[in-house]
């Protein structure tokens, strides 16, 4: 069966436009794949493990090439797990919302656990190359300001910084469903903008795995 997995990076709950335009994509996703498991990962709720020099250490026995051995091993037994559940996906749904110009830090701390040598990524005549191709992502984000091109839309580090970071991986397949502006707007305006994105997530849906 295959899976997609769904990376919730809004703590706000019922709260989240991220997560109501989200909502709207993996509403028409299920009418339309019924057959597709959908795996869902909250970085704020499920307990990530920590990266302590330990667990760093492990990175660099990696990048030498060598495999993990003894106690670090098993320090390492969660972030494996993690790597493991990311791989298994087909395909993905980040669901983020923009926080001080980037990524909120739980999603950043899940980032530097998965993204590792030899599981994501390895080298080849010293050039990086991504281990997980054929893979989709669609990436929600809703933000307080509007960052549409204009001279705002430099201060973006989501959308710059998620496609570079997948596309090292080998996940260079990715639409953004970008839900903005949100704040300092009439109620009715924000509103509106939710409704509309949403309505751009479903005709996402609907041709996200059909195209290519
Ligand atoms: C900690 C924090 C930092 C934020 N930083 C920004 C920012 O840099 N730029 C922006 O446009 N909005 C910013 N916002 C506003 C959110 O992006 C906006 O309210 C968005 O709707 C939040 O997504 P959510 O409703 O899915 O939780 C910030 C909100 C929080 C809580």
């Amino acid at each position: 069966m295959h899976k997609l997995l769904h990376i919730v990076a809004s703590p706000r709950g019922d709260q989240s436009r991220t997560l109501r335009v989200a909502a709207a994509f993996l509403e028409r996703f299920r009418e339309i794949h019924p057959d597709w498991l959908i795996d869902e990962l909250d970085v704020f709720d499920d307990e990530l493990p920590r990266l302590t020099g330990r667990q760093v250490d492990g990175k660099y026995v990696l990048l030498d090439g060598r495999e993990l051995y003894g106690e670090l091993r098993d320090t390492w037994d969660e972030i494996l797990q993690h790597i493991t559940r990311f791989k298994e996906a087909r395909a993905y749904l980040v669901s983020t919302p923009m926080w001080n110009f980037s990524i909120p830090y739980a999603l950043k701390q899940y980032i530097d656990l998965i993204v590792q040598p030899r599981h994501l990524f390895h080298y080849v005549d010293g050039r990086s190359e991504g281990l997980l191709t054929g893979r989709r992502m669609v990436v929600v984000s809703a933000r307080g300001g509007d960052y549409r091109p204009t001279q705002a839309c430099h201060y973006d580090h989501v959308e710059p910084y998620l496609r570079t970071l997948f596309g090292f991986v080998g996940i260079v397949d990715i639409r953004f469903v970008r839900v903005e502006p949100l704040d300092g707007v009439p109620a009715a305006a924000a509103a509106e903008t939710v409704e509309q994105a949403s309505h751009t997530a479903r005709s996402v849906a609907e041709v996200f795995l059909a195209e290519g």
